[in-house]
């Protein structure tokens, strides 16, 4: 495993299918790392909301016999000015690992420059990996082999989309995106991605149309249209994303037999429809399950117990 999960692509070639069989084996029996990290502890740090991230860390780490302190910004003296550097290495000496959800991604990289323990990326602007972590795993519970399946992501080239896009290309999966114009994935994360897609085989397809994008996909996947972060650009983005709903139409596009994934929050009738995220193709609990399963894979892993 790497020092630290900032990203996907510090998984190196094998890790992250290993990370997901862990998590796969973590769900089938709960009571095999009852204690691993007796006496170990993380420290959870936002900056911004969560209700996925910080329940399936904390929960998670209580599973493994460990400890999870919650912390924001408000309540450490980040608030008041002390530095990221000074509060990574005082940190460091009290628990075995940090999380961190923060606004700008060069805070979580700062973190982890300045930390003697592992740090978590738990979202960032830029990325999200361990929401990517659960995306995969729950495609491989639908599907078994993920390689040569296709996940289409509908909407906003945001953090979600950029780690489930290097996700995908690490993993082997074919990943086709749809996004308006002035939206679309940061070049540096598709340079990246596109490295990491070349070596396994899969392609990864950018472009502007919902329908091309989805159809024959395995997974149909989309996320909130304004970020945590970009409130204020919120009418604007309506105005933008008209045309980007996950509705049954363009759920027909995709197999028979394709699921609809999103990280959550959603907003019904924005993203996506009622009928498609409360309907028969959608998996959206499952997924936010499979969080702390592969959290707690990525604990045990970065703490070298498993
Ligand atoms: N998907 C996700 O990260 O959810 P939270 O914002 O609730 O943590
Ligand atoms: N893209 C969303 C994901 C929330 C889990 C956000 O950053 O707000």
């Amino acid at each position: 495993m790497p020092e630290h999960l900032i990203s996907i692509a510090d998984l190196e070639d094998g890790q992250l299918e290993s990370l997901l069989e862990l998590a796969l084996e973590l769900q089938a029996r709960p009571e095999a790392h009852r204690r691993t990290l007796h006496g170990k502890s993380i420290g959870l740090y936002f900056e911004k909301s969560s209700t996925r991230t910080r329940v399936s860390f904390e929960v998670g780490m209580g599973q493994l016999g460990g400890q999870a302190i919650f912390l924001t910004t408000r309540d450490l003296q980040i608030g008041r000015g002390e530095t990221i550097a000074d509060t990574a290495r005082v940190l460091s000496r009290y628990v075995d690992m940090l999380m961190l959800r923060t606004f700008e991604h060069s805070t979580v990289v700062e973190m982890a420059r300045h930390a003697t323990v592992p740090v978590i990326n738990g979202l960032t602007d830029e990325l999200h990996p361990c929401q990517a972590l659960a995306d995969l795993m729950t495609v491989h519970r639908e599907f078994g082999e993920l390689r040569g399946r296709r996940i289409a992501y509908i909407g906003d080239g945001n953090n979600v989309a950029h780690s489930l896009m290097i996700a995908c290309a690490r993993a082997g999966v074919d990943f086709s995106i749809a996004s308006p114009p002035g939206y679309a994935v940061a070049d540096k994360y598709l340079e990246l991605a596109r490295g990491l897609a070349a070596g396994k085989g899969a392609g990864i397809e950018t472009g502007s149309d919902p329908q091309a994008a989805a159809a024959g996909a395995d997974a149909v996947y989309s996320d909130v249209w304004t970020s945590m972060g970009q409130e204020k650009e919120r009418k604007q983005r309506l105005a933008d994303f008209e045309g980007y709903t996950v509705d049954d139409d363009l759920m027909a596009r995709a197999k028979g037999d394709a699921i609809y994934l999103h990280c959550l929050p959603c907003h019904r009738g924005e993203e996506v429809t009622a009928s498609v995220v409360d309907g028969p193709q959608s998996r959206v609990f499952d997924q936010a399950e499979n969080r702390m399963h592969t959290q707690k894979a990525v604990m045990l892993r970065l703490l070298d117990h498993a």
